[in-house]
């Protein structure tokens, strides 16, 4: 996974909680204090060590894996991705526009990354507010892109019905109403 995920969760780390936390996190992982993710944003970690960094921080944290994606995925959607990828931002107002372009996204952002295996999405809109979504990626991380969603639902103020479905497939409705995000696990 690119160095820029795990920055970006150095950063909501030390912003939530402090450099000191993130410091017993990056022990807690085996890397040497002080280490950083910085000058890593562009190279590819290992999966299994990119995993690992969520799962050491989840449990130095004391919290579930999911509450962490929460706090990454609200982070990255509304402080991190707006000031280092702003450009992607421009003209999407709205999280069901954002959702649509992140296959866009993914790919763009990539395309000059020797070695990145963004995930991809597959649409279907089944009403005008109610969209079937694959998520295909090898990472399984679809409970890290739920948290996403719910970060882009803060940045812009909107809500929707998560339906987990599988491992790979959500039913998304967007709703009018603001602030009334909710998931449902169906598997
Ligand atoms: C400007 C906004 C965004 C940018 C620039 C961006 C970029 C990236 C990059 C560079 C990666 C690592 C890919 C790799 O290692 O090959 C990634 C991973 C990921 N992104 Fe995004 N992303 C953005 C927004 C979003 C949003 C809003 C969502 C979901 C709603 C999302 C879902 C994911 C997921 C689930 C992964 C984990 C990797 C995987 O599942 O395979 N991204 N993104």
């Amino acid at each position: 996974m690119k160095g820029t995920i795990l920055y970006c969760l150095e950063e909501t780390i030390i912003e939530k909680y402090g450099s000191e936390k993130w410091d017993e996190c990056v022990i807690a992982c085996g890397y040497k204090t002080g280490h950083s993710f910085v000058r890593m944003i562009r190279d590819d970690i290992d999966e299994t060590e990119s995993l690992n960094v969520f799962l050491k921080s989840a449990e130095t944290l004391k919290m579930e894996l999911n509450e962490l994606f929460d706090i990454f995925g609200e982070y990255w959607c509304c402080t991190y991705a707006p000031s280092l990828y702003g450009a992607f931002y421009v003209g999407i107002m709205s999280s069901k526009k954002g959702i649509t372009k992140l296959d866009w996204v993914h790919d763009r952002v990539t395309k000059n990354i020797p070695n990145a295996r963004p995930p991809r999405f597959d649409f279907n809109w089944i009403t005008e507010n109610k969209l079937e979504l694959k998520y295909k990626s090898e990472r399984a991380l679809i409970d890290l892109f739920i948290s996403l969603i719910k970060g882009l639902n803060k940045q812009f103020n909107d809500s929707c019905i998560i339906r987990k479905v599988s491992e790979t497939d959500l039913i998304i409705e967007f709703l009018d109403e603001p602030g009334k995000t909710e998931v449902i696990y169906e598997c």
